[in-house]
């Protein structure tokens, strides 16, 4: 039997029922009419809608802008902001003070070096080989110092790369800065190059490319006995490790201190992306046991979409959508972390390579290129030059006949018969005429050699020795064995793509088209 709250309360919520219905059927009749408005009127519906979306925008942008203010003013609270906000804050513009200061540093060495260079270009060249000093003489040392015992004499008047007939190359950088004035010679010989950052880097480096797991380790050890100081590295070697222990060996035996070295890594083509880049850095860094780079370079003008840190991509590539100038201003900003003195690129033809000159706020240092007889690559490396930007020769030797075996049907050049006959009249041997070639050019070499009397045999070519110089005449006639081609000497990116999409041929992408 229902009491009376009970009928009360069933009332109660029939009426309820009856009024959310009565509210339905409003909210359907409303629906209908709103419907037969927007029929009728389609573009008072485009004007509303473009209103809702200003406000939502508009919203954002608000919203946006409060969240950098607050960054910004934490900044100058002198809070320390965390990694998440740095990225962020650095979009606009909070590091900026901090680039546009070491660009300005950094600019200011190159200005004072050009003044130099004119001077030296008045008073005419002196060849470091043939006079007991240079004008580089009395130029203050930079913070990179380099091993007495690793000079060698490698410059001569033969490398006038940019002749002043070329001077409306550059606005910056007068062409009359050519390799020479930039050579830093003592005593008659030449050890090193004075990079756009101020800092040298020895003329004869070590390569450890092709320097497998197990032999490594040794081979840079003896290189480091063997007078090498300036070592090229890179993570997709994928020895990095090793090449760490042995650095830690000769700091530790005391064979040579950290500051004397010089030191190169690159950032691989699966690393570019901004939130990646100081954290390849850090990872290559760690494994090499060092708390800074001499030089760090972008291994290949091409971004692949990340594979993780120490997985680098390779094989079934696919472009990456970081923009490479974003890449240079990670690496700008590691610059003002101290992580890196001096930055560059690597594998850069001239068209990329001055996009980049045009943008850059911390000079490009150097573009590390592959270039020997049968590639001399002279545009690119006048281009260089005019610049004041580095040209380190990588597989120098054509990749000796690892390559050959390796890449391609053609000889090594260490087998040219104009080589040959040119080692044997200097009673030297091809490899050296090979270096010789491109030393005489003013460009820095790498060779990479497993073997000690090998390594001491390239570095010779570096060493005051006047049986070591190539004449004009022997170097126009390997200049002429140039045959305008890559060697290929890379384990070039070619067959990387192929299976993946952005294979658009079936031999795959030339990185290099
Ligand atoms: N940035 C890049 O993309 C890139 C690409 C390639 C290389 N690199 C750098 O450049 C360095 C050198 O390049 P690479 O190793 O390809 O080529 P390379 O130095 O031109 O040639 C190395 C090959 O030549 C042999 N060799 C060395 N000295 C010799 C001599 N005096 N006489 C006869 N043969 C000799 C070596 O064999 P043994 O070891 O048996 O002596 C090795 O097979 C690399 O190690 C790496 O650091 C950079």
């Amino acid at each position: 039997m229902s009491t009376p709250a009970a009928t009360a309360a069933a009332t109660t919520g029939t009426g309820k029922v009856r009024a959310m219905d009565k509210f339905k059927n409003l909210g359907l009749q409303l629906k209908e009419k709103a419907q037969i408005y927007m029929e009728a009127n389609p573009e008072k519906v485009e004007e509303m809608k473009a209103q809702a979306f200003e406000t939502l925008r508009k919203k954002i942008d608000e919203e946006a802008e409060k969240e950098e203010a607050m960054k910004l003013a934490l900044e100058a609270d002198g809070k320390k902001i965390s990694k998440g906000e740095q990225f962020k804050a650095k979009a606009v513009g909070v590091l900026q003070p901090q680039i546009e200061k070491l660009a300005e540093k950094q600019q200011q060495v190159v200005a004072e070096q050009t003044a130099a260079a004119t001077a030296a270009s008045d008073t005419g060249f002196v060849d470091p080989e043939t006079t007991t000093t240079t004008d580089d003489d009395d130029e203050t040392p930079t913070a990179t110092p380099t091993d007495e015992s690793s000079r060698g004499g490698c410059a001569s008047s033969t490398a006038a790369v940019a002749p002043s007939s070329t001077s409306t190359l550059s606005e910056s950088v007068p062409a009359s800065l050519s390799t020479e004035q930039n050579l830093v010679s003592k005593n008659g010989v030449t050890s090193a190059y004075r990079l756009a950052s101020g800092y040298e880097m020895p003329v004869m480096a070590y390569g450890t490319f092709r320097s497998s797991a197990g032999e490594v380790y040794n081979c840079v050890l003896e290189a480091i006995k063997a007078g090498y100081r300036h070592f090229d590295c890179a993570h997709i070697y994928g020895n990095e490790q090793e090449i760490g222990k042995a650095f830690h060996s000769a700091f530790s035996e005391g064979i040579v201190t950290r500051e004397e070295l010089f030191i190169t890594g690159k950032l691989w083509n699966s690393d570019h992306d901004v939130m990646i880049v100081e954290q390849a850095m850090d990872h290559s860094l760690s494994n090499l046991q060092l708390d800074y780079f001499d030089l760090y370079l972008i291994h290949f003008p091409v971004a692949w979409t990340h594979t993780g840190i120490a997985t680098p991509g390779w094989g079934q590539s696919q472009l990456g959508d970081t923009p490479l100038i974003d890449t240079w201003r990670e690496l700008e900003r590691c610059v003002t972390l101290k992580k890196v003195r001096s930055i560059g690129v690597s594998n850069y033809p001239l068209l990329l390579l001055h996009d980049l000159v045009t943008q850059a706020r911390v000079p490009v240092s150097c573009n590390q290129i592959e270039t020997h007889v049968y590639y001399t690559r002279e545009s690119l490396v006048k281009y260089c030059l005019s610049r004041h930007i580095c040209v380190t020769a990588h597989s120098p030797l054509g990749g000796g006949k690892a390559n050959e075996e390796q890449y391609t049907h053609l000889t090594s050049p260490l087998e040219d018969p104009v080589v040959v006959a040119i080692a044997t009249a200097h009673n030297i041997t091809p490899a050296q005429v090979c270096l010789r070639f491109l030393l005489q050019r003013g460009i820095v070499v790498l060779p990479k050699s497993s073997q000690v009397l090998r390594m001491k045999e390239n570095r010779q070519t570096v060493v005051a020795d006047p049986t070591m110089h190539l004449s004009e005449e022997e170097m126009q006639q390997l200049h002429g064995l140039d045959k305008y081609q890559s060697y290929k000497t890379n384990p070039n990116p070619l067959a990387s793509f192929v299976g993946g999409p952005d294979c658009f041929t079936q031999e795959g992408t030339d990185i290099f088209d």
